[in-house]
């Protein structure tokens, strides 16, 4: 029923030229593998979107911005605004990743600007939550992940399926190599299922939830094998074409 997505997010690796190549290794590879069943997106920096329209577009990769001011234009040194990373190539927009959270301060009330700004530009939002390790200890996880849900998605009460991806990304297993295991993946995927659905009833089901968190080939296929799971924001194993088919055709040997 929904299509699975396989994201990934580059973060501050590669430069543009090296993001080219990486288009180039990964087009023979994709073309002798059926990946009919399966959406594939990069996250890559702003800087590269030019440099991967033409090429990714051929092979039917979407491109997203990995972040985008809470405004539109004006004097904002540094930041690139949603109509930006549209016109450069964008069809999606990473927001609220825990990094930008931790890094650069982002708040629940930023984040949520984000994700209206994404939505005035018609950007797809891959919405990032995810709770720390010290909250699973204390039993926490599930109420932080959604009040990170409820705050980000507030106000936008017309929204629709198609213009929001939630990325749940328990910040203990980013770029750790611990995953989570596919059965706790899997209740808290359920857990914002069920959040989404009280408040937006049977939309829900076309929502697609994805696992973030050293998501790689050798436990891909355990995490799609959950009914919540509908693909992956995968960070380093996204940087390698022969890592990204492998976790491409694991999605389509899935749904097909
Ligand atoms: P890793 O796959 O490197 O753990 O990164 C996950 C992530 O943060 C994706 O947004």
């Amino acid at each position: 029923m929904r299509t699975p997505l396989i994201a990934g997010n580059w973060k501050m690796h590669k430069t543009p030229r090296e993001a080219k190549a990486w288009l180039a290794a990964f087009q023979p590879l994709l073309s002798s593998t059926p990946h009919d069943h399966v959406d594939l997106l990069l996250g890559v920096p702003a800087t590269h979107l030019l440099a991967m329209r033409d090429d990714a577009r051929d092979l039917g990769v979407a491109l997203a911005g990995q972040d985008l001011s809470q405004h539109d234009q004006g004097a904002y040194t540094g930041e690139v605004s949603g109509s930006m990373l549209a016109d450069a190539g964008a069809s999606h927009v990473i927001v609220g990743h825990s990094e930008r959270r931790a890094y650069h301060a982002e708040t629940d009330a930023i984040v949520a600007a984000k994700v209206q700004a994404a939505r005035r530009h018609g950007l797809v939002a891959i919405l990032c939550i995810g709770e720390q390790e010290r909250d699973r200890d204390a039993g926490q996880a599930e109420n932080v992940v959604l009040n990170q849900l409820r705050a980000a998605l507030e106000g936008l009460d017309a929204w629709l399926a198609h213009e929001v991806v939630i990325a749940y990304e328990p910040v203990w297993a980013i770029g750790t190599g611990r995953t989570a295991t596919a059965e706790d993946a899997q209740a808290m995927c359920a857990a914002i299922r069920t959040d989404l659905r009280t408040r937006h009833g049977n939309l829900a089901d076309e929502i697609r939830i994805l696992y973030g968190g050293s998501m790689n080939p050798g436990n891909v296929a355990s995490l799609l094998a959950q009914s919540d799971i509908d693909g992956g924001l995968i960070g380093g194993a996204s940087l390698d074409p022969e890592a990204f088919l492998a976790l491409t055709q694991a999605a389509q040997e899935h749904a097909s």
